[in-house]
């Protein structure tokens, strides 16, 4: 097998695997997150939500593409599911377990993603 033959193989995986797991849909995620989140973490995820004048840890900026970029989507999918504490952050941020799916989770993770990092 030759290096190009190998690297195609990879490509060819890593691009369908996405489509086989769960992979988010941006979309419903920022539906969801409209609803959820913004109330903390502000309509354009900066961070800066309507209750952040009460709260003594503030909420994650989702639009810091330095910070988000160094958390993997499982740590993301944990801190929403779970909540701060599961992530070793605050328990201010709420778990959500049993309000979403995981598919649900999935697809705010996927927003997370497009906000944070696309632009
Ligand atoms: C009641 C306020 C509140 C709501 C509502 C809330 N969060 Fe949070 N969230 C927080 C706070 C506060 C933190 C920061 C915790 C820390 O830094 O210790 C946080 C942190 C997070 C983190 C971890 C970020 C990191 O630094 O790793 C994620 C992911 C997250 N929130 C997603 C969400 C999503 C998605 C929703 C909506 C389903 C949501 N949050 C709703 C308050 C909230």
């Amino acid at each position: 097998m030759n290096k190009i033959f190998l690297m195609s193989v990879v490509l060819t995986i890593s691009g369908v695997l996405p489509a086989l797991g769960n992979e988010g849909d941006p979309d419903n995620g920022n539906a969801l997150y409209e609803i959820y989140c913004t109330q903390c973490h502000g309509i354009s995820g900066d961070g800066k939500g309507i209750n952040i004048a009460d709260m003594s840890v503030l909420p994650r900026d989702h639009t810091d593409k330095d910070e988000m970029s160094a958390r993997t989507d499982e740590e993301l999918m944990k801190a929403i599911k779970h909540g701060g504490k599961s992530v070793n952050k605050s328990v201010l941020m709420p778990a959500w377990d049993s309000n979403f799916s995981d598919q649900q989770v999935d697809d705010l993770v996927a927003y997370l993603r497009q906000i944070c990092c696309t632009n």
